[in-house]
């Protein structure tokens, strides 16, 4: 019998390198507003690659509320999101008093596709709210066709997805807005933190001014110290200086990162693939590159009534596991009684929900840590269906 070892499903990789580069901002008197933002924002665009901008803000849902408040959308308006995400991709929506439309996804991937996009559009529909599921790239140039037909913004939520990439190009660069989290299980943290990111020059400069109050000067642009004039409605969705020093260093060795969760996806996968009753959300074909946040397995025939006895067994044995997501969004109380919810609409984000385990694949993986992982799963899964 293999000796217990105790796997987490997450945990931020924070080395002595970012310990200083935080500390050495404390060490200063510069703690907003100042140098460290600024070069995370361009170190962030040229990781991303040509014609990127970048917005350093407090949150991913800051990033996506931006959004929606820059493109001016509100009452009467309609924005397609997946069903199958994080609440935050559709909480953007709902405050700006747009009305978020929910579109099944793709069993394969968890993702939205072009034709489910084309069949919900309506003489209402001014936005697609598409996310990378899980980091795999959604079917861009596909997208980009339905969104241009119906004249639509799209709005990349690219929250698990940083390294993710469809035809060579970053995502969050192929939309109107990308838009980036650094929370601790993400691929880098600041603590609390996400980038807003866009093609458009104008755009990045009009939505640092909302993150800020609306205010139309920095501080290095006020001719005289604390004056300033407020010409737009804004918000306080600011990154500190030290989550930026935090995040530049987490930055600077992110492709090891990434190379890591790519070697661990691909041979947990490996080790899965003869595994009856259940298939692996993954990539279709190499134009599409996932940054491989987690490795989700959905159970299939008698296992998946069974997923959270198999979750208990794996936790047990001490396997981290998540969810992701737990509920389609519509299903979650505040939506279902705002819009009511049809369990016969969305039957691919109700098997993601309620069938689906999600394994960790990230750099804090120890040597042995796969191995174990896969016997246990094995192990566990021939318990449970026992
Ligand atoms: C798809 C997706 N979008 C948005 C968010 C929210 O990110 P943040 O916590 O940075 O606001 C998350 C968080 O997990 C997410 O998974």
């Amino acid at each position: 019998m293999t000796t217990f070892r105790e796997i987490p499903f997450g945990r931020p990789w924070i080395t002595d390198a970012d310990r200083q580069a935080v500390m050495e901002v404390l060490q200063g008197h510069i703690l907003t507003h100042g140098p460290q933002c600024k070069a995370f924002e361009s170190e962030f665009a040229a990781f991303m690659g040509a014609g990127a901008h970048c917005v350093s803000v407090s949150s991913c849902m800051a990033a996506l509320h931006l959004s929606y408040l820059h493109f001016g959308l509100g009452p009467g308006d309609e924005v397609l999101v997946p069903a199958q995400t994080h609440t935050a991709t559709v909480h953007a929506v709902e405050w700006v008093g747009a009305r978020p439309v929910f579109v099944d996804c793709d069993p394969a991937t968890g993702n939205l596709t072009p034709e489910g996009i084309a069949a919900a559009v309506t003489p209402r529909t001014k936005a697609i709210g598409l996310v990378h599921f899980l980091g795999i790239p959604c079917d861009m140039a596909g997208i980009r066709e339905v969104a241009d037909r119906h004249g639509l913004k799209v709005i990349e939520d690219c929250a698990l997805a940083l390294g993710a990439r469809c035809q060579g190009t970053h995502v969050g660069l192929f939309g109107d807005t990308g838009c980036f989290s650094f929370y601790p299980v993400k691929h880098i943290t600041t603590g609390e933190g996400g980038m807003f990111v866009t093609r458009h020059p104008e755009v990045a400069a009009a939505v640092a001014k909302l993150r800020a109050f609306g205010v139309d000067r920095t501080h290095g642009e006020r001719a005289v110290p604390g004056s300033y004039d407020v010409p737009t409605l804004g918000l306080n969705y600011r990154m500190s200086e030290m989550q930026a020093a935090l995040g530049r260093s987490q930055l600077a060795r992110f492709s090891e990162n990434l190379e890591i969760r790519r070697q661990n996806f691909a041979a947990l996968k490996q080790g899965l693939s003869q595994a009856p009753n259940m298939h692996v959300l993954d990539a279709g074909g190499p134009d599409f590159q996932s940054s491989h946040y987690c490795l989700t397995v959905v159970l299939e025939g008698d296992l998946k009534a069974r997923r959270n006895d198999l979750v208990g067994r794996l936790n047990r044995a001490g396997v981290g596991t998540s969810i992701y997501y737990p509920q389609p969004v519509p299903r979650m109380t505040y939506y279902r009684n705002k819009y009511g919810y049809q369990a016969a609409a969305y039957p691919q984000a109700e098997a993601i929900s309620d069938h689906s385990i999600a394994l960790p694949v990230g750099p804090h993986l120890k040597a042995g840590d796969l191995d174990y992982l896969l016997q246990t799963f094995k192990a566990a899964v021939k318990e449970t269906e026992s």
